[in-house]
């Protein structure tokens, strides 16, 4: 029998401001509702005591909600801007810190012409141009094609930022700071950003791009002092952690990090699919993780659930999609083998996570059901598949619609331009509990 699922709209959360407290400072594809972790976290009724997990966190959405509800989290995630962005979301900053450097990056930047390359009237520290310009160049982005994508005050402007977070501050709040210059980055580059994958502006639409990039880091800043000063306020009577590992639970989880039988509930959206074919969260941070300098950027997309394709058997795939997968196989053997590269991960990430819950625990996974070759693939049902075998029961699947999330609600899965499909329009939440 399949497991039961109930539609119910009161979880879409038609019109509400998704973008409260410090989920408002950076974008990433396929973030979760903020409103679903806090309602998942309120319904599971957990202690205060209680810890919660993420073992794909992204942005951070559920360890921010952890944070306000007033529980320890811990998330984990392969690709380091989203490390960065989830543990900023998750930290305290001092207001009046952030506020005074704020205006020392204002008056550093108003002093600065991008175009010349060079300052008019900052030198206080610094005792000649030609000094000044060898410290500078440091810090102007270098990565290869970095010309196909950015134009040169654009990277000048970038590099001259990222200068002043790296020589004016302490580490502790750099990464405050870092989280607009990596938003500013992606916006100023040539890529549409209408779309998570990289697809250059029109050539013709180059000439004309001229963004102003210190105006655009400032807007972005003020934005996220505010999303921060209401964060620390509403976190004001509690004092939780929430702490962002880099770890791939498909590998095993460390005890020493998270012990077996030690978290009380499972927060997650794990990824439809392999990141090359589905969402793209490498590809999406490849120019701002460049810019910042985070090793490795071009090679996210590979180390995800299911970037190492194998070849795989018909025998051994799930059996709540055998018949999808059947016919998939039929249509092209290539598109079967990445789905079931992706799902021989997501099982063997579901089996460490199984471990690590408490026994009267709850995982509840926020997921979409994509299609492949035009054949719509139940991860739902797959999960269900999948804790069952760890002892864990269903307690319920709950549809939703998407108003709000960030999707590719249609796609070209032939790859023929012009020809799309409606994707993922809905969304799973599969709520397990382990016995
Ligand atoms: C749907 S997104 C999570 C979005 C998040 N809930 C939010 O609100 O921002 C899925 C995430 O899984 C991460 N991911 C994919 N495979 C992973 C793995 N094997 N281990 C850890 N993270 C992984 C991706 O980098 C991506 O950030």
């Amino acid at each position: 029998m399949k497991p039961k699922r109930t539609i119910d709209s009161s979880w879409d959360f038609r019109g509400v401001n998704t973008k409260e407290y410090t989920h408002c400072y950076h974008n990433y594809p396929a973030m979760m509702i903020p409103q679903i972790a806090r309602r998942l976290i309120i319904e599971t009724n957990v202690k205060k005591n209680s810890i919660l997990f993420d073992p794909y966190c992204g942005s951070g959405t559920s360890l921010v909600e952890a944070q306000i509800y007033g529980i320890d989290s811990i998330g984990t995630d392969l690709n380091p801007l989203a490390r960065l962005i989830s543990q900023t979301k998750n930290t305290h900053y001092d207001i009046e810190v952030v506020k005074h450097f704020v205006t020392v990056l204002k008056d550093k930047c108003l002093a600065f012409d991008v175009t010349a390359n060079n300052e008019i009237d900052f030198y206080n520290n610094i005792e000649s141009t030609s000094l000044f310009e060898e410290n500078f160049s440091k810090y102007i982005p270098k990565f290869y094609n970095r010309e196909y994508w950015f134009n040169s005050d654009v990277l000048n402007a970038l590099g001259f930022l990222k200068y002043l977070i790296e020589n004016t501050m302490s580490d502790a709040i750099q990464s405050f700071f870092l989280v607009p210059l990596s938003e500013v980055a992606r916006e100023c580059s040539y890529t549409r950003n209408s779309e998570f994958k990289l697809f250059r502006i029109q050539e013709e639409k180059l000439h004309s791009f001229k963004p102003d990039v210190f105006k655009k880091y400032f807007q972005k800043l003020e934005r996220n002092l505010s999303g921060l000063k209401s964060f620390n306020e509403r976190c004001e009577s509690h004092n939780n952690l929430a702490t962002v590992f880099e770890f791939n639970t498909c590998d095993g989880i460390d005890p020493t990090i998270i012990p077996v039988s030690s978290i009380d509930l499972v927060v997650t959206s794990p990824p439809y699919g392999d990141s090359r074919t589905t969402v793209a969260y490498g590809q999406f941070s490849m120019l701002s993780s460049n810019v910042i300098g985070f090793e490795n950027a071009n090679k996210v997309d590979k180390s995800l659930m299911g970037g190492n394709i194998v070849s795989h058997s018909l025998n051994d795939t799930p059996i709540s999609c055998k018949d999808e997968l059947e016919q998939i196989y039929t249509l092209s053997e290539k598109r079967f083998n990445e789905v079931a590269s992706f799902l021989s991960d997501y099982k063997k990430s579901i089996s460490n996570v199984a471990k690590v819950l408490k026994k009267g625990a709850k995982a509840c996974y926020v997921l979409g059901n994509r299609t492949v070759k035009g054949i719509q693939i139940p991860l739902d049902y797959v999960t269900v598949e999948f804790f069952n075998e760890h002892g864990f029961s269903h307690i319920d699947t709950i549809v939703r619609n998407i108003p709000n999330k960030r999707m590719p609600k249609a796609n070209s899965p032939t790859n023929i331009v012009g020809q799309v499909s409606e994707t993922m329009n809905k969304e799973y939440i599969v709520i397990m509990q382990k016995q």
